[in-house]
């Protein structure tokens, strides 16, 4: 385990770098990540490098025996590039050329851009790529970032056309997947085709999941350029990484992570609170949780989709948020115990790296308001002074980051599904990544830990897989979560799973589609539910009566007929009001030694709770601990680590006992000794 900080040494005289060196190995770091930003003092013209400037920089931290993660620093081409070949700059979904002044202003497909970026990338990892004094390299600085996944540049439309062609073959097999003839938008060839963006009506859904795929699949491509030239300049000891953002699903993480050494991430928890609508905070919450925190469900969510995009190797925080951020709506200071928490929350949740982002406050240009651990003026901030206890903790951190970190649930995160949904969500509420945070944080609640694993996954460590809306179903998908219920598995499905085809078009089937034999039932009809209406429901589980809102499915057993009803199929809901009046609204059946439910409404977080404690208990998954709000626990090996995120006191019981945790504070307890 180890801690790093986020260091820009050349916005800052050089007779301070050896200070800043020192402060930061007496503070207890030992990893330091540079350069992401700084092409232009490494190249102020073309062709023209200068690395005096890094090399001192390197040999400074190393002084101090500081590990040094050098960036690539393609996220912010220099002005002279940008001048040179106006075309590598992207063009919005508004159709609008964007400027540099800024950062992320390339688009990843241009030809020219990738020649310069292959320049730099080299020259850079060929300088310092066995330098004893550097552990690692970050490949650009968060991908997609300011809304930059796609680019609608005649550059991306030549590519896509490519892309295309290369997938479908036939431009009359595109025009199937496509269903074109709708609106007479039949292709006659390939060259007739743009990008989805500047359509008087919204454009085909089909062709816009298509270039959703095809943006991602560009950053991979331009990804796997830096890996493959770092990798033959590098010594095998430099890992390859890069940083994705917490809760970004623009670009497919799956695809990103697969060739890197491990994944790394940024984690803002008090900007996310007030930024994204997406992943929202109840208002039952705020007055618990301490104001400064954020919420720790939705931080916690973020580490958990990075343990799952490489579920074989710890994962970094390459930017822990430690102090206030500058681009949220409120951005809330940050009091003593804090950041001490949250790199608790970081370890617990499968971490092996926590850097904090920024060392020290900028004087000048855009992030002047975001914090460091140092103020402005050099003096300590609040999350140097945490550092202070954080080294206390130092040793019992290092033994749950390597502890194993098995659980028995976990959530399928399928990218075609969150972009389909996206595409046409049929309701302003309806969310893929909010539908899996709203069973998250009931697990989280019960006690329960899972992971995010995308849908190729081995499934066979695991007894529950949730999937909240398998929008988009497939034969693998469908065989693959039939096989783990027949082995005994507890699979959870929720409303509109199996509406889809893999070309984005509606099932010619009754519903749920390809997954109607292993639930048993048809989705005879659905409804988008408005604000301010509720379909009643009650149930034989406790505390799951209620009303269904956002979205109802009314349920019937696959096989109708009463002389010959599915002896496995239950019913354990049913709608009381509206126009699905006494049908089903939530089904279990019996799958070989396995079971599989099914949700017929978007469930709110009491719901949720009171359904997945149920689920877990048929599956005989068991939580240790029962929680009150504001406290999270985290099972890594024999240690349950209690993490309070409010002011007061709590108290957890683990196994019968009680267990007080200090506000702010955590207590880690063995389980195998209580
Ligand atoms: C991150 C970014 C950093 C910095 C930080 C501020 O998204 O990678 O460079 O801008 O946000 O919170
Ligand atoms: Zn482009």
């Amino acid at each position: 385990m180890q801690l790093g900080v986020c260091y820009y040494p050349e916005h800052w005289p050089q007779e301070r770098w050896a200070i800043d060196a020192k402060l930061m190995r007496q503070a207890g770091i030992s990893l330091v990540r540079i350069a992401e930003f700084a092409w232009v003092l490494m190249e102020p013209r073309e062709g023209e490098f200068n690395w005096n400037w890094l090399d001192q920089a390197i040999e400074v931290l190393a002084a101090e025996d500081l590990q040094v993660v050098l960036g690539t620093p393609t996220a912010s081409p220099p002005p002279w590039l940008c001048r040179a070949h106006p075309d590598i700059l992207p063009v919005d979904i508004q159709g609008r050329r964007r400027r540099y002044g800024s950062r992320r202003h390339y688009c990843a497909n241009s030809t020219i851009y990738r020649q310069h970026t292959e320049r730099i990338v080299s020259s850079m990892a060929s300088r310092y790529g066995d330098h004893p004094a550097v552990v690692g390299w970050q490949i650009d600085n968060e991908f997609g970032c300011h809304d930059t996944a796609r680019c609608y540049c005649e550059t991306c439309a030549v590519a896509f056309r490519h892309w295309l062609e290369t997938k479908y073959e036939t431009i009359n097999d595109l025009n199937q997947a496509w269903g074109t003839i709708f609106w007479s938008q039949t292709y006659g060839d390939w060259n007739e085709i743009d990008p989805p963006n500047l359509t008087i009506a919204e454009p085909n859904p089909s062709h816009v999941l298509d270039y959703y795929r095809f943006s991602s699949d560009k950053y991979v491509t331009y990804q796997q350029l830096q890996l493959t030239t770092l990798k033959s300049l590098i010594s095998e000891r430099h890992f390859v990484t890069t940083n994705f953002m917490s809760h970004y699903v623009d670009l497919n993480y799956h695809d990103l992570a697969k060739p890197l050494d491990f994944v790394t991430t940024s984690s803002y928890p008090t900007g996310l609170v007030d930024f994204g609508p997406t992943l929202y905070m109840p208002q039952s919450l705020r007055p618990v949780l301490a104001y400064d925190v954020g919420d720790p469900y939705i931080t916690g969510l973020g580490h958990t989709l990075m343990r799952g995009f490489k579920p074989d190797r710890p994962f970094w925080v390459m930017e822990q948020q430690c102090g206030n951020v500058n681009w949220s709506n409120y951005n809330t200071g940050v009091s003593p115990g804090t950041i001490r928490l949250w790199t608790w929350h970081a370890i617990a949740s499968g971490a092996e790296a926590v850097l904090y982002f920024r060392w020290r406050a900028s004087l000048y240009a855009q992030e002047q308001f975001h914090s460091g651990l140092l103020h402005h003026d050099a003096s300590s901030a609040v999350g140097y002074d945490d550092l202070e206890s954080i080294k206390l903790d130092h040793s019992l951190m290092s033994e749950i980051a390597s502890a194993p970190k098995e659980t028995q649930i976990a959530f399928l995160l399928d990218y075609d599904s969150v972009w389909a949904v996206h595409v046409q969500p049929h309701h302003r509420d309806f969310d893929y990544m909010r539908s899996i945070f709203i069973y998250y944080r009931a697990l989280q609640r019960l006690g329960l830990t899972a992971d995010i694993l995308s849908v190729d996954a081995d499934l066979s460590h695991y007894e529950i897989i949730i999937v909240p809306a398998a929008f988009l179903a497939t034969e693998e998908i469908v065989a693959s979560l039939k096989a783990f219920a027949e082995a005994g598995g507890t699979v959870m499905l929720g409303v509109r799973s199996g509406a889809k085809t893999i070309n984005n078009q509606f099932t010619d089937q009754p519903l749920p589609g390809l997954y109607r034999n292993l639930l048993g039932i048809n989705v005879s009809d659905w409804h988008s539910i408005p604000p301010g209406i509720s379909y009643y429901l009650s149930s034989s589980i406790p505390d799951l009566d209620g009303s269904a809102t956002v979205w109802a499915e009314s349920l019937k057993p696959l096989n109708s007929d009463p002389q010959s009803q599915d002896p496995d199929l239950q019913i354990l809901a049913q709608y009381t009001s509206g126009p699905f009046n006494s049908n089903a609204a939530l089904t279990e059946r019996k799958v070989g030694a396995g079971r599989a439910f099914y949700l017929g409404w978007y469930p709110n977080e009491q719901q949720a709770e009171a359904l997945l404690a149920y689920v877990a208990a048929q599956a005989g998954v068991h939580s240790v601990v029962e929680l009150p709000d504001g406290l999270i626990a985290y099972q890594r090996g024999p240690y349950l680590i209690l993490l309070n995120f409010t002011e007061e006191p709590q108290i957890a019981t683990v196994k019968g006992k009680s267990i007080s945790v200090g506000p702010r504070d955590l207590e880690v307890v063995n389980t195998n000794e209580s």
